[in-house]
């Protein structure tokens, strides 16, 4: 087996992920994706593929795509030596074999996140008594003031476990949200002090093309938790995914999160699986 850097190979490169050279050429242009790959090529043929992205927090980020798990070892280890600092990936608690591959070249476990599912029926029923705190109100991305939301956005991930140092990119946000194709203004909510205007915290919920509704973040600022603030806008952006016509909606939660975890079991979550995060640390 070899492995390609991508330049121009984009039928190795289609093969690679399994679909056709159109639905290739779309997605990349749809996503404007310029992203360094590498391409696991075996008797002429494409079986895998490695993807590296660098987020707003400056973490590089390797992806997996591969037709054979042959391919695992050779892209990571081709991929990773592209870059001199610390290099993250997901993968999921059961796929031990992608697991085996990271790890064999110096990934380590970094934190693990279980996935939970729950019914929107049981999840709204457990809300039904979340009410929203006097001297709040409740608005929608497509009525909020961008910087302030943006600002708020960098806030509140300082806390959430992965997402520590984030420094806020402005494009990457906009991208990110007005910019992604499956993004619903109605349900990315703001909660806002009505005393001084601060926006206070939030909830995402992401409507995804043939899979569950996904929630992507609920947080709040530290000062103003423990009120009620949370539930409310829980309950606001279940009811807003409910109406996409699915029965459950998902949600991947650190084990650390003692409050998100104590959310998902009152609405009935079940834990669907796990995905563990690995770092390559580079200068230890
Ligand atoms: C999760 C979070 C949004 C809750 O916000 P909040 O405004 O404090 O929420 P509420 O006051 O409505 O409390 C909601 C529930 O959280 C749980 N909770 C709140 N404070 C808690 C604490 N100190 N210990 C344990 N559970 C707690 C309780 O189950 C509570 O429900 P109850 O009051 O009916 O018992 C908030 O803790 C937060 O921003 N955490 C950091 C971000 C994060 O980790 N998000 C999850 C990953 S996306």
């Amino acid at each position: 087996m070899q492995i390609e850097k991508f330049v121009d190979q984009f039928e190795l490169l289609a093969e690679a992920h399994g679909i056709t050279t159109a639905a290739l050429l779309q997605r990349l242009e749809r996503q404007d994706d310029d992203r360094p790959r590498w391409i696991a090529v075996e008797n002429g043929r494409g079986i895998g593929v490695a993807s590296a992205s660098m987020t707003p927090d400056r973490k590089v980020r390797l992806w997996l795509d591969c037709r054979d798990s042959i391919a695992y070892q050779p892209l990571v280890r081709a991929a990773s030596a592209a870059f001199r600092t610390d290099v993250y990936t997901s993968v999921s608690g059961s796929d031990l074999l992608l697991r085996r591959a990271f790890t064999a070249e110096g990934f380590r476990l970094d934190y693990t996140e279980d996935v939970f599912a729950a019914r929107f029926t049981t999840a709204a029923v457990a809300l039904r008594k979340a009410r929203l705190p006097d001297g709040f109100s409740l608005i929608t991305a497509d009525q909020a003031d961008g910087r302030s939301w943006f600002t708020l956005d960098n806030t509140l991930r300082q806390d959430i476990r992965g997402n520590e140092g984030w420094r806020g990119d402005l494009k990457w946000f906009a991208e990110h949200t007005h910019g992604a194709s499956n993004f619903d203004p109605a349900a990315h909510i703001i909660a806002v002090d009505d005393t001084n205007g601060e926006y206070a915290g939030l909830v995402r919920f992401w409507n995804r093309p043939g899979a569950s509704p996904r929630l992507g973040m609920l947080a709040v600022l530290r000062q103003y938790r423990g009120c009620g603030l949370g539930s409310a806008l829980l309950a606001r952006g279940v009811e807003v995914a409910s109406t996409w016509d699915h029965e459950r909606f998902t949600g991947e939660t650190a084990r650390e999160a003692t409050e998100m975890r104590a959310l998902w079991i009152a609405m009935g979550g079940t834990e669907t699986d796990s995905r563990q995060t690995l770092v390559l640390r580079r200068g230890d």
